[in-house]
């Protein structure tokens, strides 16, 4: 079949349970009900999850990105389940709808969103990532580790279909540019930009010639939205999602996973406030408690089956990254201990995107120059 299907993954934080801790399950219902009713008619199918506090919808269907009724559906499931948060005094009910209508397309508006495009393979294996407590560029090591990194992918040395490599689309999310790298050839003036990864982050990955798959079709991508950029204020956080196509020329599922096996610092636990480990968990545990916190990642697997999600299966639910935990755990404690202080602190330049400024600006007539 060539005829190409969508896979979007639309999310929100529409309202605590309690505090920021998880998604309330009337809200998934209401989500449900409201895909249900496009189902076979704009969507293919969907699945609605939840990664601590944010809700996240993934639905398939053949309208490429940005399709103005795709985004349309997700704001107005957004608002129902809004419309119940507000009922039930859930925190911070609506807090991620940053406009009062939708006009066209739902980027720019709140929400965060990673879609592919794509024709369907013989067997199209694709894993749902959400992360909870931290920001999109979370992302860049474990998709850099995926897509160009050996000692993650073995892939990339022994399989003739993927050692031409990949280009990476790399977004400067504060002057809205951006940059196609291609690796391995520029790896390192790479890395020069994404370790910077709360200015630089990783968008998508496509396929380069020589290998199996169309070079213009993209293999992954991450949602990008700053929710301080939109609103202008710190209004919370821009937990990310991403979509990453499995196999056959691409990293392996096992590969795709890997790099969650070490749990890297990442921006965003506490008030957006500070860096902490990101914790690979099952479904169950994406549940943020311990300082609002540590950040977590989800991952769902999936076979599409002609835009037919087959799934979904709880990939971080193994013993095998039972180790990442627990290093997760012996590195938040550390952390911790650090208490106000940097680096648990983020960096004053990454703390003007919070509420610290306000504070700031409170002692402001105290500072008296030094002789
Ligand atoms: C929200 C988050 C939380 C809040 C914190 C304070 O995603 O990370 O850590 O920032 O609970 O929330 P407020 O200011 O709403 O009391
Ligand atoms: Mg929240
Ligand atoms: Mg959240």
């Amino acid at each position: 079949m060539d005829e190409k299907i969508t896979v979007s993954i639309i999310k929100a934080d529409v309202g605590g349970w309690p505090g920021h801790a998880l998604v309330n399950p009337e809200l998934m219902s209401i989500a449900r009900k409201e895909l249900e009713k496009q189902k076979g008619k704009a969507l293919i199918d969907y699945y609605v999850s939840n990664c601590g506090d944010d809700l996240e919808l993934i639905m398939t269907h053949r309208k490429g990105p940005d399709d103005e009724d795709i985004h349309r559906l997700a704001w107005e499931t957004f608002e129902a389940a809004t419309e119940r948060a507000k009922e039930l005094k859930l925190y911070g009910a609506g807090q991620d709808l940053l406009s009062d209508a939708f006009s066209g397309n739902i980027k720019g508006m709140g929400p965060g969103v990673a879609e592919l495009e794509f024709t369907e393979r013989k067997a199209e294996p694709i894993v749902a990532f959400f992360m909870d407590k931290t920001e999109p560029g979370a992302f860049n090591f474990p998709v850099y580790k995926m897509f160009g990194d050996p000692f993650n992918t073995i892939g990339l040395v022994i399989d003739p279909a993927a050692t031409s490599g990949f280009t990476f689309e790399v977004w400067d999310i504060y002057e809205h540019k951006r940059v196609f790298m291609n690796c391995p050839e520029e790896m390192y003036a790479m890395l020069a930009l994404i370790g910077a990864k709360s200015r630089y982050v990783i968008k998508r990955v496509f396929p380069r010639e020589g290998g199996k798959l169309p070079t213009d079709e993209a293999v992954a991508a991450v949602s990008t939205e700053k929710l301080f950029e939109i609103a202008g204020d710190y209004v919370g956080k821009d937990d990310p999602v991403a979509l990453v196509r499995a196999q056959s020329g691409l990293p392996a599922l096992g590969e795709v996973l890997e790099p969650f096996s070490f749990p890297h610092l990442v921006s965003g636990w506490m008030r957006g406030s500070h860096n902490g480990p990101i914790m690979p968990v099952a479904q169950c545990q994406a549940k943020c408690t311990r300082f609002d916190g540590p950040p977590r990642v989800v991952a769902l697997g999936f076979q599409l089956a002609n835009g037919k999600l087959v799934g979904p299966v709880d990939l971080f639910d193994d013993p095998g990254f039972d180790n990442a935990r627990a290093q997760a755990k012996d590195a938040a404690d550390y952390m911790r201990r650090h208490g106000p202080f940097e680096p648990h602190r983020l960096p004053l330049a990454d703390m003007e995107y919070t509420t610290l400024p306000k504070v700031l600006d409170s002692l402001k007539e105290r500072f008296t120059p030094v002789e």
